[in-house]
């Protein structure tokens, strides 16, 4: 997400890419998140620490305002060492035990999710949804590549564990000139400088991105930041309730990651508009509250980073009242991580479910922001729901573009207009006919079905005949070089690794995709 134009003339030097966060903003948008199912630990000996970690408050009570936001809000228990609580975004350089010192506590349980191992207390004092790793494991992969563009800009080259090391391979011709060593950096085949300083995960990286979890519960995504994500500088894992942040810092340390990950205690829209006067603000900032983020975004905007590439950026990218009406994904960006998540599968547990949703967001209408729901269309007039295959045939058939929405299963994004929408439903109704009679002549479905459908309906054609071609093509390939002039599906979504031996065409362009018809 970028800031808007005006506010360039007001930031001096600026006029650049802001990541209101190239990760967090991307996930509420390019994720569904449910809240189906939280686990919660039942209750046990733990609650006398947190107790004691929360100065009496009730569990997920937020802590009363202080007027000192430098005075560390908790007392950690004596038995428990925590890494400090602090408003502070830089952990202490002196904090360098990566040995985790502290235990389980009576009652409580060990979660673990990638690499992070969690502790987890009893009752319902803080939040855990396993439903959500999908989540994390996509924001880590994000963030991975923001890291990587990012740093390589700064010279450092992001070491992704599992990522087969790049050949460096010399431009010079003379052997001795490419034995020799580069004292800046090595060339690499595309003749870009090779970046010669590394940063690997778990390692505080100087000139790595500066993360922010504004709304962290356990701790558990930002260990994972910690754990899993190279190039990073500082992880602040803030949440509002006593016995969370408590929580937060005792598993930083469990985690050994207590040199990169600093817990907080802070309101999160308070926290975040204090970075408006600060020189050092977050590269990224991830938001996950239980509803919508919306009331967290002025702040969020004070508080992320002027950009770390300082390029100009020509996209006319707006944030127009509580409406987004530009194109919600970056596409090249998306296609990087979807082709880092495919090229190396076993970094994430989900790492199938990530490159499926990443395909279908790349094969999404890129300036169509906004979806209808298709059942919602139906309740509207209170008729059954179409197919969405028939529905979708329907707009094509009228020569609008349409595709599917990763956020939504019914969903269907359409350059059509709404009265071409409401036709097509028109149209279905009439094959579907509602009950007249039980429509209020105020209703909103009383007032659509008044008007006679003006053709273009849904009809099944278009299925059958799709049903009939399936997997069979117009001219068999009796020849497997012939398959050279269909395109690769894979090259398209980023994921082909077979490059020149690849089957498929490579060259989108001048293949004709009909062919795949
Ligand atoms: C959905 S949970 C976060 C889950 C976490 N990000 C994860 O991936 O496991 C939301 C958390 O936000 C915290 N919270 C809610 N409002 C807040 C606020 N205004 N400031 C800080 N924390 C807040 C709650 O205490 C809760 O722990």
């Amino acid at each position: 997400m970028r800031r808007k134009r005006t506010d360039r003339r007001q930031r001096r030097g600026s006029g650049q890419d802001f990541m209101l966060v190239h990760s967090a903003r991307l996930f509420p948008l390019i994720v569904s998140r449910q809240r189906s199912f939280q686990w919660r630990l039942p209750s046990g000996a733990a609650a006398a620490a947190a107790a004691a970690l929360s100065r009496g408050l009730k569990s997920m009570e937020p802590l009363k305002a202080t007027h000192d936001p430098e005075v560390p809000t908790i007392n950690p228990p004596a038995n428990v060492m925590c890494p400090a609580l602090t408003t502070d975004t830089d952990p202490d350089p002196s904090d360098t035990d990566k040995t985790p010192a502290v235990g389980l506590l009576p009652g409580e349980t060990v979660v673990r999710e990638g690499k992070a191992a969690i502790l987890f207390p009893s009752a319902n004092e803080v939040f855990y949804n396993p439903v959500q790793e999908f989540n994390r494991d996509l924001t880590c992969a994000v963030i991975t590549e923001f890291a990587r563009d990012v740093l390589a800009q700064r010279g450092v080259k992001v070491v992704v564990p599992g990522e087969k090391e790049r050949v460096v391979v010399s431009l010079s011709e003379e052997a001795s000139e490419a034995d020799a060593p580069a004292e800046e950096g090595e060339k690499m085949k595309n003749g870009a400088e090779e970046p010669a300083v590394t940063a690997r995960v778990g390692e505080k990286c100087e000139r790595g991105l500066r993360v922010l979890e504004g709304l962290a519960a356990s701790g558990l995504r930002s260990v994972r930041f910690a754990l899993e994500v190279p190039g990073l500088q500082s992880v602040t894992a803030n949440d509002f309730s006593a016995n969370a942040a408590g929580l937060i810092a005792r598993n930083a340390q469990y985690n050994g990651v207590g040199h990169l990950l600093r817990a907080s205690c802070r309101d999160a829209s308070m926290l975040m508009y204090e970075m408006r006067a600060k020189k050092e603000r977050y590269d990224v900032i991830d938001l996950d509250p239980y509803g919508s983020p919306a009331c967290f975004l002025d702040a969020a905007v004070q508080a992320v980073s002027e950009g770390a590439t300082g390029q100009e950026d020509d996209e006319r990218e707006k944030l127009g009242g509580p409406l987004w009406a530009e194109p919600i994904h970056n596409l090249p960006f998306v296609q990087k991580v979807l082709s880092a998540v495919s090229g190396n599968p076993s970094r994430f547990g989900t790492s199938k479910r990530i490159e499926g949703v990443l395909s279908m967001v790349t094969e999404e209408l890129e300036d169509v922001p906004l979806y209808y729901a298709v059942d919602s269309l139906s309740s509207t007039i209170h008729c059954n729901t179409p197919p969405l295959l028939q529905f979708r045939s329907a707009l094509l058939h009228a020569g609008h573009r349409v595709s599917l929405s990763h956020a939504c299963k019914n969903g269907i994004k359409t350059d059509a207009p709404p009265a071409a929408i409401w036709d097509v439903m028109r149209c279905w109704e009439k094959a579907n006919p509602v009950k007249r009679e039980k429509l209020s002549q105020t209703s909103p479905a009383f007032k659509i079905l008044s008007t006679e459908p003006s053709g273009g309906g849904v009809t099944t054609n278009l299925q059958d005949k799709r049903k009939k071609c399936q997997n069979k093509r117009k001219n068999q390939i009796t020849d497997s070089s012939q398959l050279k002039n269909f395109p690769c599906k894979r090259f398209r979504q980023g994921s082909c690794s077979h490059g020149e031996k690849c089957c498929y065409s490579h060259d989108l362009q001048s293949t004709n995709e009909d062919n795949m018809e």
